[in-house]
């Protein structure tokens, strides 16, 4: 006798948070703002995403952020990856505002190649991307196991600890003074760089005031040419600043121009896996039976992380502004409008991605996901945190039968960066 398994049913929406699908799905769509980092830190902006691909999904909101002020919002699958695939119609550059909503005032714009079209975009991002070639992610195997490992032996047993500072800042920190060749006894301070340079006043309160921002970030860039100094006239090496210093197309970059690679490379490379490796713990831990699954079958790690990477897709989105009047899903927009691609509801498509809400760790094709973007900016370092990801379970399985989540995490005040702050959590032992 054949029998058909129907999946398991979404999980049943706790009363608040029913009650928050209820508001939002009551308001005028004309007052969505998805780009209010408030839904965020409530973790109800899901819900947002989910009426403006059922009704407007080609969406002009606004915001009372002066700075951030009108945005369409494109949060189908396909219409993201034409926005993502046309950069001669939607521009990332920095000039024009960037790849965040949020428009940076004179003095505090930075030049980055993430922000910038072809050709000068192609040209710098070749000058770095060989530091994720295959031969180097595999020379890295072994340190980022052996550093792995002996983090995980030394966290604490049958005591409450932050998995935020103790695990996923740490360890992505420690890759990022790798990739940088950053001297190790000073690595927090990438760690404190990428905060500083991810937050900004008008959208966070705890964000540290414009002039104060600009001038850690001056401290960085001086660490840094510092480094550059001793890098420049000694034979290439494969970190990142030697990269930059002898690439063709960046070592002859004005100091701003390196400042905002530096923040570029910094924070691609931090936030993004850091909160990958928290919402990899949540994740497993709010649905149970995926995890007995992964105990039983450890070979399943391979398609887990791209699927945490899908369900926490840890940069929501990406801004592009029109450089002529285009259309998209029946909407005009405008040479100059700002273009929120909103990668978190792209993973969320049903038309494009089978039981999308559910997360199933042994999907057939766990890697079509937006999390990394599309086209030609397409995420860098996307192989190499991947592999940070594979490294930390397959060690995780091996040592710890039982990580107790304490609660709730505190979630990070952004629409842009999608995070925590802090998860508390338990390993009895
Ligand atoms: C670009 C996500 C890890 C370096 C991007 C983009 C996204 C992204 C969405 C922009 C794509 C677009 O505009 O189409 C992520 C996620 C990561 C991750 C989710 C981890 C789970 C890393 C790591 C590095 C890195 C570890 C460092 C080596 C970069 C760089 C770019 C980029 C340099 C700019 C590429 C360009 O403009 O051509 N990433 N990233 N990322 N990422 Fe990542």
């Amino acid at each position: 006798m054949s029998a058909v398994l129907k999946p398991p049913a979404p999980a049943a929406l706790s009363p608040a948070q029913a009650a928050a699908r209820d508001k939002i799905w009551a308001m005028p769509l004309a007052d969505l703002h998805p780009a209010d980092p408030q839904h965020f830190v409530d973790n109800v902006e899901l819900h947002i995403f989910d009426r403006l691909r059922a009704q407007a999904p080609v969406h002009f909101g606004h915001s009372p952020v002066p700075e951030v002020g009108s945005y369409w919002s494109v949060t189908r699958y396909q219409d993201i990856m034409h926005v993502d695939t046309h950069p001669e119609l939607f521009s990332s550059d920095w000039s024009k505002g960037g790849i965040t909503l949020f428009n940076a005032p004179d003095g505090e714009k930075l030049p980055m190649f993430i922000a910038m079209d072809p050709p000068k975009h192609d040209d710098q991002r070749k000058a770095v991307s060989t530091i994720v070639a295959p031969a180097n992610l595999n020379n890295w195997q072994a340190e980022i196991r052996e550093r792995t490992g002996r983090l995980l032996d030394s966290l604490p047993r049958n005591e409450p600890f932050d998995w935020v500072d103790k695990v996923s800042i740490e360890l992505t920190t420690c890759m990022l003074a790798t990739l940088f060749d950053f001297p190790f006894e000073d690595r927090r301070l990438l760690t404190w760089w990428s905060d500083v340079a991810t937050m900004n006043k008008a959208t966070n309160p705890e964000a540290l005031e414009p002039a104060e921002r600009m001038a850690e970030l001056g401290k960085m860039l001086g660490y840094f040419t510092k480094l550059w100094n001793e890098r420049v006239n000694a034979p290439p090496k494969t970190d990142l600043v030697s990269m930059l210093a002898h690439g063709a197309a960046t070592r002859n970059m004005p100091p701003l121009e390196y400042m905002g690679n530096l923040v570029l490379l910094i924070v691609g490379g931090n936030d993004t896996t850091r909160n990958s490796m928290t919402g990899g713990l949540l994740a497993l831990n709010d649905n149970p039976a995926e995890f007995a699954k992964l105990r039983a079958n450890p070979a399943l790690v391979d398609s887990l992380v791209p699927e945490i990477i899908r369900w926490q897709t840890p940069l929501a989105y990406m801004r592009r502004t029109a450089v002529q009047d285009t259309e998209l899903g029946g909407q005009r927009i405008a040479k100059g409008d700002k273009v929120a691609m909103w990668y978190l509801s792209g993973n969320r498509d049903e038309t494009a991605i089978d039981r999308p809400d559910q997360f199933i760790i042994d999907r057939a094709r766990p890697r079509q996901h937006l999390s990394f973007g599309f086209g030609i900016h397409r995420c860098v370092g996307n192989r190499l945190a991947e592999l940070q990801l594979k490294i930390l379970w397959e060690e995780i399985l091996e040592r710890f039968p039982v990580i107790e989540v304490l609660g709730e995490p505190t979630r990070v005040r952004s629409s842009f960066v999608r995070g925590y702050s802090k998860l508390m959590v338990n390993i009895p032992g």
